[in-house]
């Protein structure tokens, strides 16, 4: 038959086991293992937040029913973009006049599909380049970006976030060439799975780079709520004293924010000249939000309290991952997201033990990271993420400890 190889073949081919996707091969890994039946199942292996939401978001959409009739705006309600840029406004401190909600912001059905699509758009075809284009993501990712950058038959380039480089990607250090040929680069801040934060430095020496060489930087900021401490600096926030948005768009998401990721609602921001290329792209086929979640997501995107309570409710969880876990398994307190990211020596062997003998899932790091065997950053990691109540986190993290705490279960794994 003449139809081509599907992105899941590419991605096969390209990355090797990591094609799979995450969930994929974890559930292959533990198909083998019986969990114990003495231990009520954890799943923390998915980034997935089950806290509560505001009981506002069920009022607004009965009472936009109406809106189910129509078909929703391709850029997303003048509201819902007006309430996006009032928000980022009042988060990033951002001066009138930088971010208009008919230029520069498009309503997206989750970040992940906006994340994905992008590539689409901003990295050329390979029939009109003289030499293949790169995309640039760090390594560990989240797999939207590479599943991106196979999409378009650029050539993905992994770029390390490990302690080594205070877990973020060293895009600077690239080698000249590599950079001539990048069309897009990935900067996901904060982190998943580290929970690291990109200072204000950082991503100053990042977009300039991003400007001399022609790249369009993505900076996937759905986790910029969700922080101990400091809150974290936002790309736009450091574009402003430049006086424009040029090669830079911002992703931001609902799902963790607000814990709706079955709302399916997040926005992009940023480049007036990519936004207006995206929003042409996205008229043939890309999914318009409906109005009556628009209509919850400006509610929700106006409102800040329910985000402070959230934040303090995961910040709760990491008390008792700090007093449970001391500085075991390299545990350090992450500025950013909700994840714990343990070195457990190897974590496909923890991740098995867990499910075996405590119940519990988590992800292997490996599955979030390209590389083979301890050349993969992810290798010794698992990811944990604290989006169960406090009650169920402590169980879990208490059961990691009693699993793999114990001097001999580390002796096994290495
Ligand atoms: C780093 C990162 N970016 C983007 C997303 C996508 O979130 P959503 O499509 O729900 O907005 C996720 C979800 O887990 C994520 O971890």
């Amino acid at each position: 038959m003449g139809v081509s190889r599907s992105l899941a073949e590419r991605l096969a081919t390209r990355l090797g086991p990591l094609g799979d996707g995450p969930f994929t091969r974890l559930d292959r890994l533990l198909s083998t293992v019986t969990p114990n039946p003495k231990r009520k199942r954890i799943d923390l292996a998915l980034g997935e937040p089950r806290g509560t939401f505001p009981a506002f978001v069920a009022r607004v959409v009965e009472e936009r029913m109406a809106e189910w009739g129509r078909y929703p705006a391709l850029r997303g309600s003048v509201e819902f973009r007006e309430a996006v840029v009032a928000y980022l406004r009042r988060r990033y401190r951002l001066p009138a006049g930088l971010l208009h909600a008919e230029r520069n912001v498009v309503g997206l059905s989750g970040s992940r599909e906006g994340l994905f699509l992008i590539a689409q758009v901003v990295v050329p075809p390979l029939h009109a380049v003289t030499t293949p284009p790169v995309v640039l993501l760090p390594n560990p990712y989240y797999v939207a970006y590479a599943g991106a950058a196979v999409g378009t038959n650029a050539e993905p380039v992994f770029v390390s976030a490990t302690p080594n480089t205070g877990n973020l990607p060293d895009y600077a250090s690239l080698p000249a060439d590599v950079l001539a040929r990048t069309a897009l680069c990935y900067l996901c801040t904060p982190s998943n799975p580290q929970g690291s934060v990109a200072g204000a430095a950082y991503l100053e020496q990042l977009l300039r780079l991003a400007r001399a060489h022609g790249f369009v930087l993505a900076v996937d900021e759905c986790y910029g709520e969700i922080y101990s401490g400091q809150a974290p600096v936002g790309a736009l926030e450091v574009a402003a004293p430049t006086g424009s948005l040029d090669n830079l768009v911002v992703f931001h998401s609902l799902s963790k924010r607000s814990s709706v990721p079955g709302l399916r609602s997040g926005f992009v921001a940023g480049d007036e000249k990519i936004i207006s290329a995206f929003v042409r792209f996205r008229a043939y086929a890309a999914p318009t939000v409906p109005g009556p979640i628009l209509a919850a997501s400006a509610a929700l995107w106006a409102d800040d309290e329910h985000v402070a309570e959230t934040r303090a409710a995961y910040n709760d969880k990491f008390d008792v991952a700090e007093r449970v876990l001391g500085n075991r398994f390299g545990f350090r307190r992450p500025p950013g997201t909700f994840f714990l990211w343990l070195d457990v020596g190897n974590g496909e062997d923890a991740a098995r033990r867990l499910w075996a003998e405590a119940a519990l899932r988590v992800m292997p790091g490996a599955y979030l990271s390209h590389g083979e065997g301890a050349a993969n950053p992810g290798h010794a990691h698992v990811r944990v993420a604290l989006v169960d109540d406090l009650a169920t986190t402590t169980d879990a993290v208490e059961r990691i400890v009693a699993t793999l705490g114990a001097p001999d279960a580390r002796a096994i794994l290495h």
